[in-house]
């Protein structure tokens, strides 16, 4: 019924990820800034006294709730303005929720995550 996706992207991808998020009338997220690595370990830079490893690389994590229905778009959507080819793009990682409160009403499950225009008010496509 209703999923959570945890994107872990660029920094410098995140304005292109929120606008194409928006496009598709996405309108509720969270963003956390983060730091960790994947399968490379991190990356070797070289200074003056040599090479050193830098293993915590900031990243940043949006956060969505959304519809199973929706899930699918939206994981396209954020694959399509994150990638850049290059290692590092970042991972997605999808979570199934077991409720939602809009604390304001009480309002709870897929009610709790409708906004006017968002991709939910619409009709299926
Ligand atoms: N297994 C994991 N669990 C939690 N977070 C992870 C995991 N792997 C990677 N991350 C987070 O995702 C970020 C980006 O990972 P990254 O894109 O390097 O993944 P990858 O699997 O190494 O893919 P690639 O080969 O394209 O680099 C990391 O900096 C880290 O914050
Ligand atoms: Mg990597």
């Amino acid at each position: 019924m209703t999923k959570k996706i945890e994107a872990i992207i660029r920094e410098e991808k995140l304005n292109d990820v929120k606008d194409a998020l928006q496009a598709i009338g996405i309108v509720g997220m969270n963003v956390t800034e983060c730091r960790g690595h994947g399968r490379q370990g991190g990356i070797e830079l070289v200074g003056r006294s040599g090479a050193y490893k830098v293993d915590m690389l900031p990243r940043v994590q949006i956060n969505i709730v959304l519809s199973d229905h929706n899930l699918e778009q939206a994981i396209d959507t954020i694959c399509h303005a994150a990638q850049t080819g290059s290692v590092g793009d970042g991972l997605i990682f999808v979570y199934p929720v077991e409720d939602v409160v809009r604390i304001r009403t009480g309002e709870r499950g897929r009610a709790a995550l409708m906004y006017p225009g968002d991709i939910d008010t619409r009709p299926l496509g």
